[in-house]
C-alpha cells in the first residue's frame, strides 16, 4: 500500500480493489508488427477502423500492409466521426455485423478506438442502443460475455482509450454526452507506436498532453476506493472504483514524465525523446484512470466542449467550432483543484511536486493554490487559452454549463469532495480566467 490514504476503513465500506489492464506493446515502429499480433490473437478476417484523415497517412498504409503480409483479410471502415454519436456508433456496428469479422483493429485517436469498441459490442451482442449505455441515461445492462479481440493503436498522445473499457458518445435525441463502461470493452492489446505522433502540431500535443495530465491528477485525487459502499457481490464492483494503490503508481509516473517532457514536446516536433515519453505517459495514465476513474474537470469538460459556439483553435481543422477534449478539461482544472484540495491536501501537493512544482515549505492549506498555480504556469507556456473565457464563454453561460456538468454524476461522484449544482457554478466562475 502506498500510504495511509486507504486505511480509514469503516463498516460496510469497500476493502478490495481490482486491477484490469490491456496487454501493451510500446515503442517506435511497433505498428509494423500489427499483422503478427493480429494473427497471434486468432484473427483471420479483420475490421480495420480509422477516420478519413488518418486513413490517408503513411503509417495507416503500413499498418494495413502489415495485416496483409500476415495473410489476413482486411476491410477498412473510415467513416468514424470525430466526437462520435449514438448514430455513428450504430452505423459502425452495422458495418461490423455485415462483415462477420473475427477481429478488430483501430488506428486513430479516442473517437476511432471508442467507435471500434462499440461496433465490436453491438455486432457481437446486438441490443437496443441505450441498453448498454450508462444509467440513468441508458439501461446500464452488463455486457453478456467476451467480445472479439481488438488491437487498439493510438495515434495521439492523449486519450488512453487503448487501455480503458469506456466508449464515449453523444446521444443526439437527448443532447447529452455519455458512454458505455465495461471491462469487456477494454482492448485485448494496446499497440502503442509513438512515431505516429511525431508530425502532430504543437497545439494538438498541448491539448492532448493536458488530457493526460488531468487523467493522472484526477485519478490520483479521486475519492478513495475505501470510501465506496462495499458491493453486494464482486461483479458489482465498478470499473471506476476510485483512487487505489495500483492506479497511484501509474499516476505518479505519468505526472513525473509530464513535468519533464510536456513543454519540450509542445515546443519542438523534432524532440522525439519528449514525444515518445508523452505517449508513454498517456498509456500510464490510461492504465491508471481505467481502474480508478476521473472526476470533476472531466465532468465540466462535457459542457465546455458541448456548448461551444465559435471557438476554432489553431492546429485543428477549421470547418467546425471545437474545444478539443484536453483543452476543455484543463481550462477547468485549476479552479477544481483549488476546491478539492481540502479533501486530500497531501495528494494535491504531491501531484504538484511530481509535475516539478516547488512545494518546499508549503502547508496543507496551500495545497490547492500551489497545484493550481503550477498548472496555470504550464498552460501559459504551452499556449492553452485563459480559462473558459478563452474558449468563448462568459458569465451568462454559467447556468447552462453547470446544468450540463451536473448530469455527469458518474464522474462527479468520483470527486474527493461532494459537488452540488451550486458548487459547479462556483467552479465555472473560478475557471473564467486565470491571468
Ligand atoms: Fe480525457
Amino acid at each position: 500500500m502506498s500510504c495511509c490514504h486507504y486505511y480509514a476503513l469503516a463498516d460496510g465500506r469497500e476493502s478490495a480493489f481490482s486491477i484490469d489492464i490491456s496487454s501493451i506493446t510500446f515503442g517506435p515502429g511497433v505498428l509494423g508488427e500489427l499483422g503478427e499480433h493480429a494473427r497471434m490473437l486468432g484473427m483471420t478476417r479483420v475490421a480495420l477502423f480509422t477516420d478519413k484523415r488518418i486513413g490517408t497517412l503513411p503509417f495507416f498504409a503500413s499498418a494495413r500492409e502489415s495485416l496483409h503480409r500476415a495473410g489476413l483479410a482486411v476491410a477498412v471502415y473510415d467513416e468514424v466521426r470525430v466526437e462520435p454519436t449514438d448514430r455513428s456508433f450504430l452505423e459502425a456496428a452495422r458495418f461490423a455485423d455485415e462483415g462477420k469479422f473475427d477481429g478488430y483493429v483501430s488506428v486513430g485517436g479516442g473517437s476511432v478506438m471508442d467507435t471500434c469498441k462499440a461496433a465490436n459490442l453491438y455486432a457481437t451482442y446486438p441490443a437496443d442502443f441505450l441498453a448498454y449505455v450508462n444509467a440513468p441515461i441508458g439501461g446500464g445492462k452488463p455486457v453478456p460475455g467476451a467480445l472479439k479481440p481488438h488491437i487498439a493503436c493510438p495515434t495521439t498522445c492523449g486519450t488512453g482509450a487503448e487501455c480503458t473499457g469506456i466508449a464515449i458518445c453523444d446521444v443526439l435525441a437527448l443532447q447529452v454526452k455519455t458512454g458505455i463502461a465495461s471491462k469487456r470493452l477494454r482492448p485485448s492489446l494496446a499497440l502503442v507506436d509513438p512515431s505516429t505522433a511525431y508530425t502532430l502540431p504543437g497545439e494538438v500535443v498541448a491539448a492532448s498532453g493536458f488530457d493526460v495530465l488531468s487523467h493522472a491528477l484526477e485519478s490520483y485525487t479521486a475519492r478513495p476506493y475505501t470510501a465506496r459502499a462495499k458491493p453486494e457481490r464482486a461483479s458489482l464492483r465498478p470499473m471506476s472504483q476510485g483512487a487505489n494503490p495500483w492506479s497511484d503508481v501509474g499516476c505518479e509516473a505519468a505526472l513525473k514524465l509530464l513535468g519533464k517532457y510536456l513543454e519540450r514536446a509542445v515546443g519542438d516536433a523534432a524532440d522525439t525523446e519528449a514525444r515518445d515519453n508523452m505517449m508513454y505517459a498517456a498509456t500510464l495514465a490510461g492504465i491508471a484512470f481505467g481502474n480508478s476513474g476521473v472526476h470533476v474537470p472531466h465532468g465540466m469538460a462535457y459542457s465546455v466542449a458541448g456548448l461551444v459556439r465559435e471557438f476554432r483553435p489553431r492546429g485543428y481543422p477549421q470547418e467546425e467550432p471545437i474545444v478539443p477534449h484536453g483543452m476543455s478539461v484543463i481550462v477547468n482544472a485549476p479552479s477544481v483543484f483549488r476546491f478539492t484540495a481540502t479533501a486530500c491536501p497531501e495528494r494535491h501537493l504531491h501531484g504538484a511536486a511530481c509535475l516539478g512544482a516547488d512545494t518546499r515549505g508549503a502547508s496543507s492549506a496551500d495545497a490547492g493554490e500551489v497545484l493550481a498555480r503550477h498548472l496555470i504556469a504550464l498552460m501559459k507556456t504551452t499556449g492553452i487559452p485563459n480559462g473558459i473565457s478563452g474558449v468563448g464563454y462568459d458569465s451568462g453561460d454559467i447556468e447552462a454549463l453547470s446544468e450540463g456538468a451536473f448530469a455527469q454524476q458518474r464522474l462527479l461522484t468520483n470527486s474527493p469532495r461532494p459537488i452540488g449544482k451550486n458548487d459547479l457554478a462556483g467552479l465555472f466562475s473560478g475557471a473564467m480566467r486565470y491571468w
